[in-house]
């Protein structure tokens, strides 16, 4: 197996060490992305393991589907769980507050659902994606309705922020996302008030979803290279 970089050996550090907080007899939220993955993986581990019984999972995404198949972690949908313990996912930048910024998989609409719903929202990260002020290093993902792309483009414009209509990698065309809709990335060149950001990006018709995710993080784990190591720190 090809050795892992160090961003992808932080990733790895995290992922184990959120599936190491998953008891049995839980429904887990399942998020998105390439650190949630190694959280899926480990999880299946213990599974097979016999280290955990009883877990399901809810996916956030058509990608946290296919992982949890691979790698054998039965699935549930939101109609018939009354709760969900705890949802791990990943996060694009974290602030000082715990705020985040997440939708660099396009899946941010299903991940605050699933996310927010959770009683322990648990945050996997890299130490690369802290940073004081939101915006700073990652464009905002705002999902839209395909009919309001234009209208919506020029609002986000009209609230400062400069926006661009993701497009696809190895696809021609836009990204359509796990809903069929589109993202717009927005750059602000600083997010002063993400709570009111968030809410007002949310009241513009055709808006599905924005990836601010203000007071939804419960615990943050975060990944780094300490002297040549992989190690883990809850933030
Ligand atoms: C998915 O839409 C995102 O919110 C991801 O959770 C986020 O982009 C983190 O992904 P990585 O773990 O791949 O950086």
């Amino acid at each position: 197996m090809a050795e892992l970089d160090a961003a992808n050996l932080m990733k790895q550090a995290v992922g184990k060490a959120a599936a190491d907080r998953v008891k049995s007899n839980t429904i887990v939220g399942l998020g998105t992305g390439s650190t949630t993955a190694y959280a899926l993986e480990f999880i299946g581990d213990r599974l097979k393991k016999g280290e955990l019984e009883n877990v399901v999972g809810i996916p956030t995404s058509f990608q946290a589907e296919v992982l949890a198949r691979k790698y054998g972690i039965p699935l549930t949908t939101l109609d018939v769980v009354d709760r969900i313990d705890i949802a791990i996912d990943g996060a694009d930048e974290v602030d000082p507050q715990k705020n985040l910024i997440k939708g660099g998989g396009a899946a941010h609409t299903r991940e605050k659902i699933v996310d927010a719903l959770a009683e322990t929202f648990l945050v996997v990260v890299d130490s690369g994606k802290l940073v004081d002020k939101l915006g700073s290093t990652f464009l905002l993902p705002v999902e839209v309705i395909p009919m309001a792309l234009t209208p919506v483009m020029r609002a986000l414009a009209k609230l400062g922020g400069k926006p661009e209509l993701r497009m696809g990698i190895k696809k021609a065309g836009p990204i359509v996302t796990d809903q069929g809709n589109l993202v717009i990335d927005v750059k602000f060149d600083a997010i002063a008030d993400p709570a009111e950001l968030e809410k007002t990006i949310n009241n513009l018709p055709g808006v599905l979803e924005n990836g601010l995710f203000v007071g939804v993080a419960d615990v943050i784990l975060v990944g780094e290279i300490i002297d040549g190591q992989p190690t883990v720190r809850e933030f």
